[in-house]
Formats: structure tokens, sequence, C-alpha cells
């Protein structure tokens, strides 16, 4: 491995709950040698905590300057942000980003990118906060056959999940302000209760367990608008809890992926995972199952996976995407059963193809079924399309 100089400098883009963490964080840790030379902003009106000249608004600032070697970017837009680490990475510096959208959807030129520079992109802190889940994946699961990496990847929506399940909870809307307020959700929201992040997520976590690099319009994806009051009581009534739910899992050659609303049984270890803490759980074929559990969302906690590939990078750290090269990578599959409960309108419910119906409720307060269907029937069903419909997968464990 190469080595790094002694001090790293670092040019910093955005100073947003994660930037401002990151900047606390590393004045609490001395021994880092490591300091904050620019922090590049856009709203040049916004008070901030520290002097003028600490910040710029000209990103040439940091990306031409000989002396930053480190460039973090933890800025909203994931264009802007393309660019950004694209233009770093070719200019010789290391970079640390927290962003899944841009990792997620742009994995392959950032891929090419690094392969043509030799430059380092690290970006442990875009999937589930402090769970120091990649660099996991690309080290202590090397060589171990992985068959499954499931979990709650997003903090917002595992926070309003847990506030619905209380029995005073002031509903959907008040618990997605409090966690706008406590800086876990992204700044357009729809991304978290959409599921979109969570498919963000899942696709970064499909590259560094099973070598495959999708889009994250490949994920089977929907998210927790819909949830009501009467799902989560039949939830309870079945002794299970909902939970978004992200899974990536081999069957054979295949490999099916998805971030899906879950009833997960009470007894599996994903259910007492509460607020904005996230859980990844992985099975594999000689350590059988593991559960890493860490807060993933907000300033803190995001922060401190920045700051470990901050310190990872003065070793020379980068990932290696050794499964990336293997000779027949699985492929995507969603022809594979699953078990859902379904609640909608007869006519919505009727368009799903269930191979096998176990439970049929009509009643005043609506229609339910649980029974199994065709993950990909499911998916290109009317009913996965309906707003109104709520769709949960039910896992066995
Ligand atoms: N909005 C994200 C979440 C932030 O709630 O998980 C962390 O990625």
């Amino acid at each position: 491995m190469s080595t790094t100089p002694a001090k790293q400098r670092i040019g910093l883009f955005g100073f947003g709950v994660v930037g401002q963490g990151l900047y606390d964080v590393l004045h609490r840790t001395p021994g880092l040698q490591a300091e904050v030379s620019r922090i590049c902003v856009k709203d040049r009106f916004k008070d901030r905590p520290l002097p003028a000249s600490s910040f710029t608004f000209h990103k040439e600032d940091i990306l031409t300057d000989p002396h930053i070697n480190v460039v973090v970017e933890l800025i909203d837009d994931a264009e802007a942000a393309f660019d950004i680490v694209s233009t770093a990475l070719r200019n010789g510096k290391s970079v640390v980003t927290a962003n899944k959208r841009l990792v997620a959807t742009r994995l392959q030129e950032l891929l090419d990118i690094q392969r043509e520079t030799g430059s380092s992109l690290l970006y442990e802190a875009s999937t589930c906060g402090s769970i120091p889940i990649i660099r996991n994946l690309e080290e202590y699961y090397d060589n171990d056959m992985l068959s499954r990496v499931e979990g709650i990847v997003n903090g917002t929506t595992n926070y309003i999940l847990t506030a619905l399940h209380e029995p005073s909870s002031g509903g959907y809307a008040s618990a997605l302000a409090q966690a706008q307020k406590l800086g876990f959700a992204e700044s357009d929201p729809t991304l978290d209760v959409e599921a979109f992040d969570a498919a963000f997520k899942t696709t970064i976590i499909a590259a560094h367990a099973f070598g495959v690099v999708v889009s994250p319009l490949q994920i089977v994806r929907r998210g927790i608008t819909s949830v009501t009051p009467f799902d989560i009581s039949i939830a309870q009534q079945q002794l299970r809890t909902i939970k978004l739910l992200s899974r990536v899992q081999l069957h054979g050659s295949g490999l099916s992926l998805l971030a899906l609303p879950a009833l997960t049984q009470n007894t599996s270890p994903l259910a007492g995972v509460r607020n904005e803490v996230n859980a990844v759980r992985l099975t594999a074929a000689f350590s059988d199952a593991q559960l890493l559990v860490g807060k993933g969302a907000g300033g803190g906690p995001t922060a401190s996976a920045v700051l470990s590939d901050i310190a990872a990078l003065r070793y020379g750290y980068r990932y290696e995407y050794k499964k990336l090269g293997q000779a027949s990578p699985p492929v995507v599959n969603h022809d594979v059963e699953v078990a859902i409960y379904v609640r909608g309108t007869n006519d919505q419910i009727t368009s799903i193809p269930f191979s096998i119906v176990e439970v049929d409720h009509r009643s005043s307060s609506g229609r339910y079924v649980i029974g199994h269907v065709q993950l990909d029937a499911l998916h290109t069903s009317p009913a996965f399309l309906d707003p109104e419909t709520f769709i949960a997968i039910l896992p066995e464990d």
C-alpha cells in the first residue's frame, strides 16, 4: 500500500448536517492530523458558525488547489457531485463521499475513473450511516460465500414506522416532520418514504456483496406512504412489525434485489431495531448469520463513517472490488416466490396473480390478502403501481 502525506488537507463540499458533523468530529480527533482547509458552499447568504474566510463559492478553489489532497463531498445534488468527484479523482486527489445517489447511479463510471486514475474513492457513509458495512463486505466477506444481505437501511422510514407502532403515535405526518427536524431525512423526503434512498443503498450493497453493478431502477422498490393504522394493527395481530426492508439474495445463479415494506416477525432481530437505527443481517456459508446494528442517519453517525474513510486514506486504503472480477457473476432474476400481505381495493388485489392465498379477509374496514406470488409478477401488477394499496413482504425469519 502507498503512503500518504503526514497531514491530510481536506477540501470539503457542503456544510449541512453531515458537513458540520464532520467539522466537529475532526476537531475532537486531533490525533488524526487532518484539517479542513476550505469549505465550498452554494448559498452565500446563510448564517454559518465559522468565519467567512473558511468558505468559498467556487469549486475550483478546492479542485485545483495542489495543497488539498483529500476531497470530501457532502452535497445534495448528485449531478454536481459527480462533476466534483470525477474532477477531484482526475486531479489526483483522494475522495470521500456520503452521496448514495451518486454512487448508486454512476457506479460504473466511478469504477472506470478510479481504474484510470489510480485515485481512491471511499463511501462508507453512503450506506447505513455509522455501520461499517462496505468495508466489511470488501474485507471480511472477501472469501466467505454470501447468500443474503438484508436489513433496515433507511433511518427516516424506520423512525416513522417506529412511531406508528406506538399506541400514542401522533401519526405519519408528525413522525416525518420530527425525522426532518432531527436531520435524518433527505432534503426531498420523497427519496426516503418512497424507498429510493433504500434502493440506492441496496445497489451499493449488491456491488460489494455480490460483485454486480446494477441500476437502482432494477431494484423492486415500494415505499411506506400508503401504510395505515389498519395495516399496523393487522401486523401486530400477526405478531409482526412493519419495517422497510432492503434485501439482496442469491437464488442459484440469480440475484433478487428489493427495497419493500416487510412484516417482520417480532422474533426477528430486525423487528426490534427502532428509530433511526439501521441493521444489516448477513448470511454466508461459513460464518452463518451476523447482524450489524448502528445509527444510520444524523450528523454525528454519518460523520463518523466519513471520518473513518479519511483515516483509512492515510494508509492508502482503496476498495479493490474483487468480486466484480468473478468469472460468472450472478444475474438479476426476480422470478422467485415471495409471501406478501396486500391491503387495497378488490380490483387492485385481484390484479395480483397469487399462486397461493392463505388469508382473504374482507370487512367494512377493508380487504387484505396474505398469499404467495412471484416477485416479478407482483412488480408488474397494477396493484404495485397504485399509491393507495399497501404491499409488504412476509419474511420467513
Ligand atoms: N435520509 C437518510 C436516512 C440519511 O434516513 O437513512 C442517511 O443516509
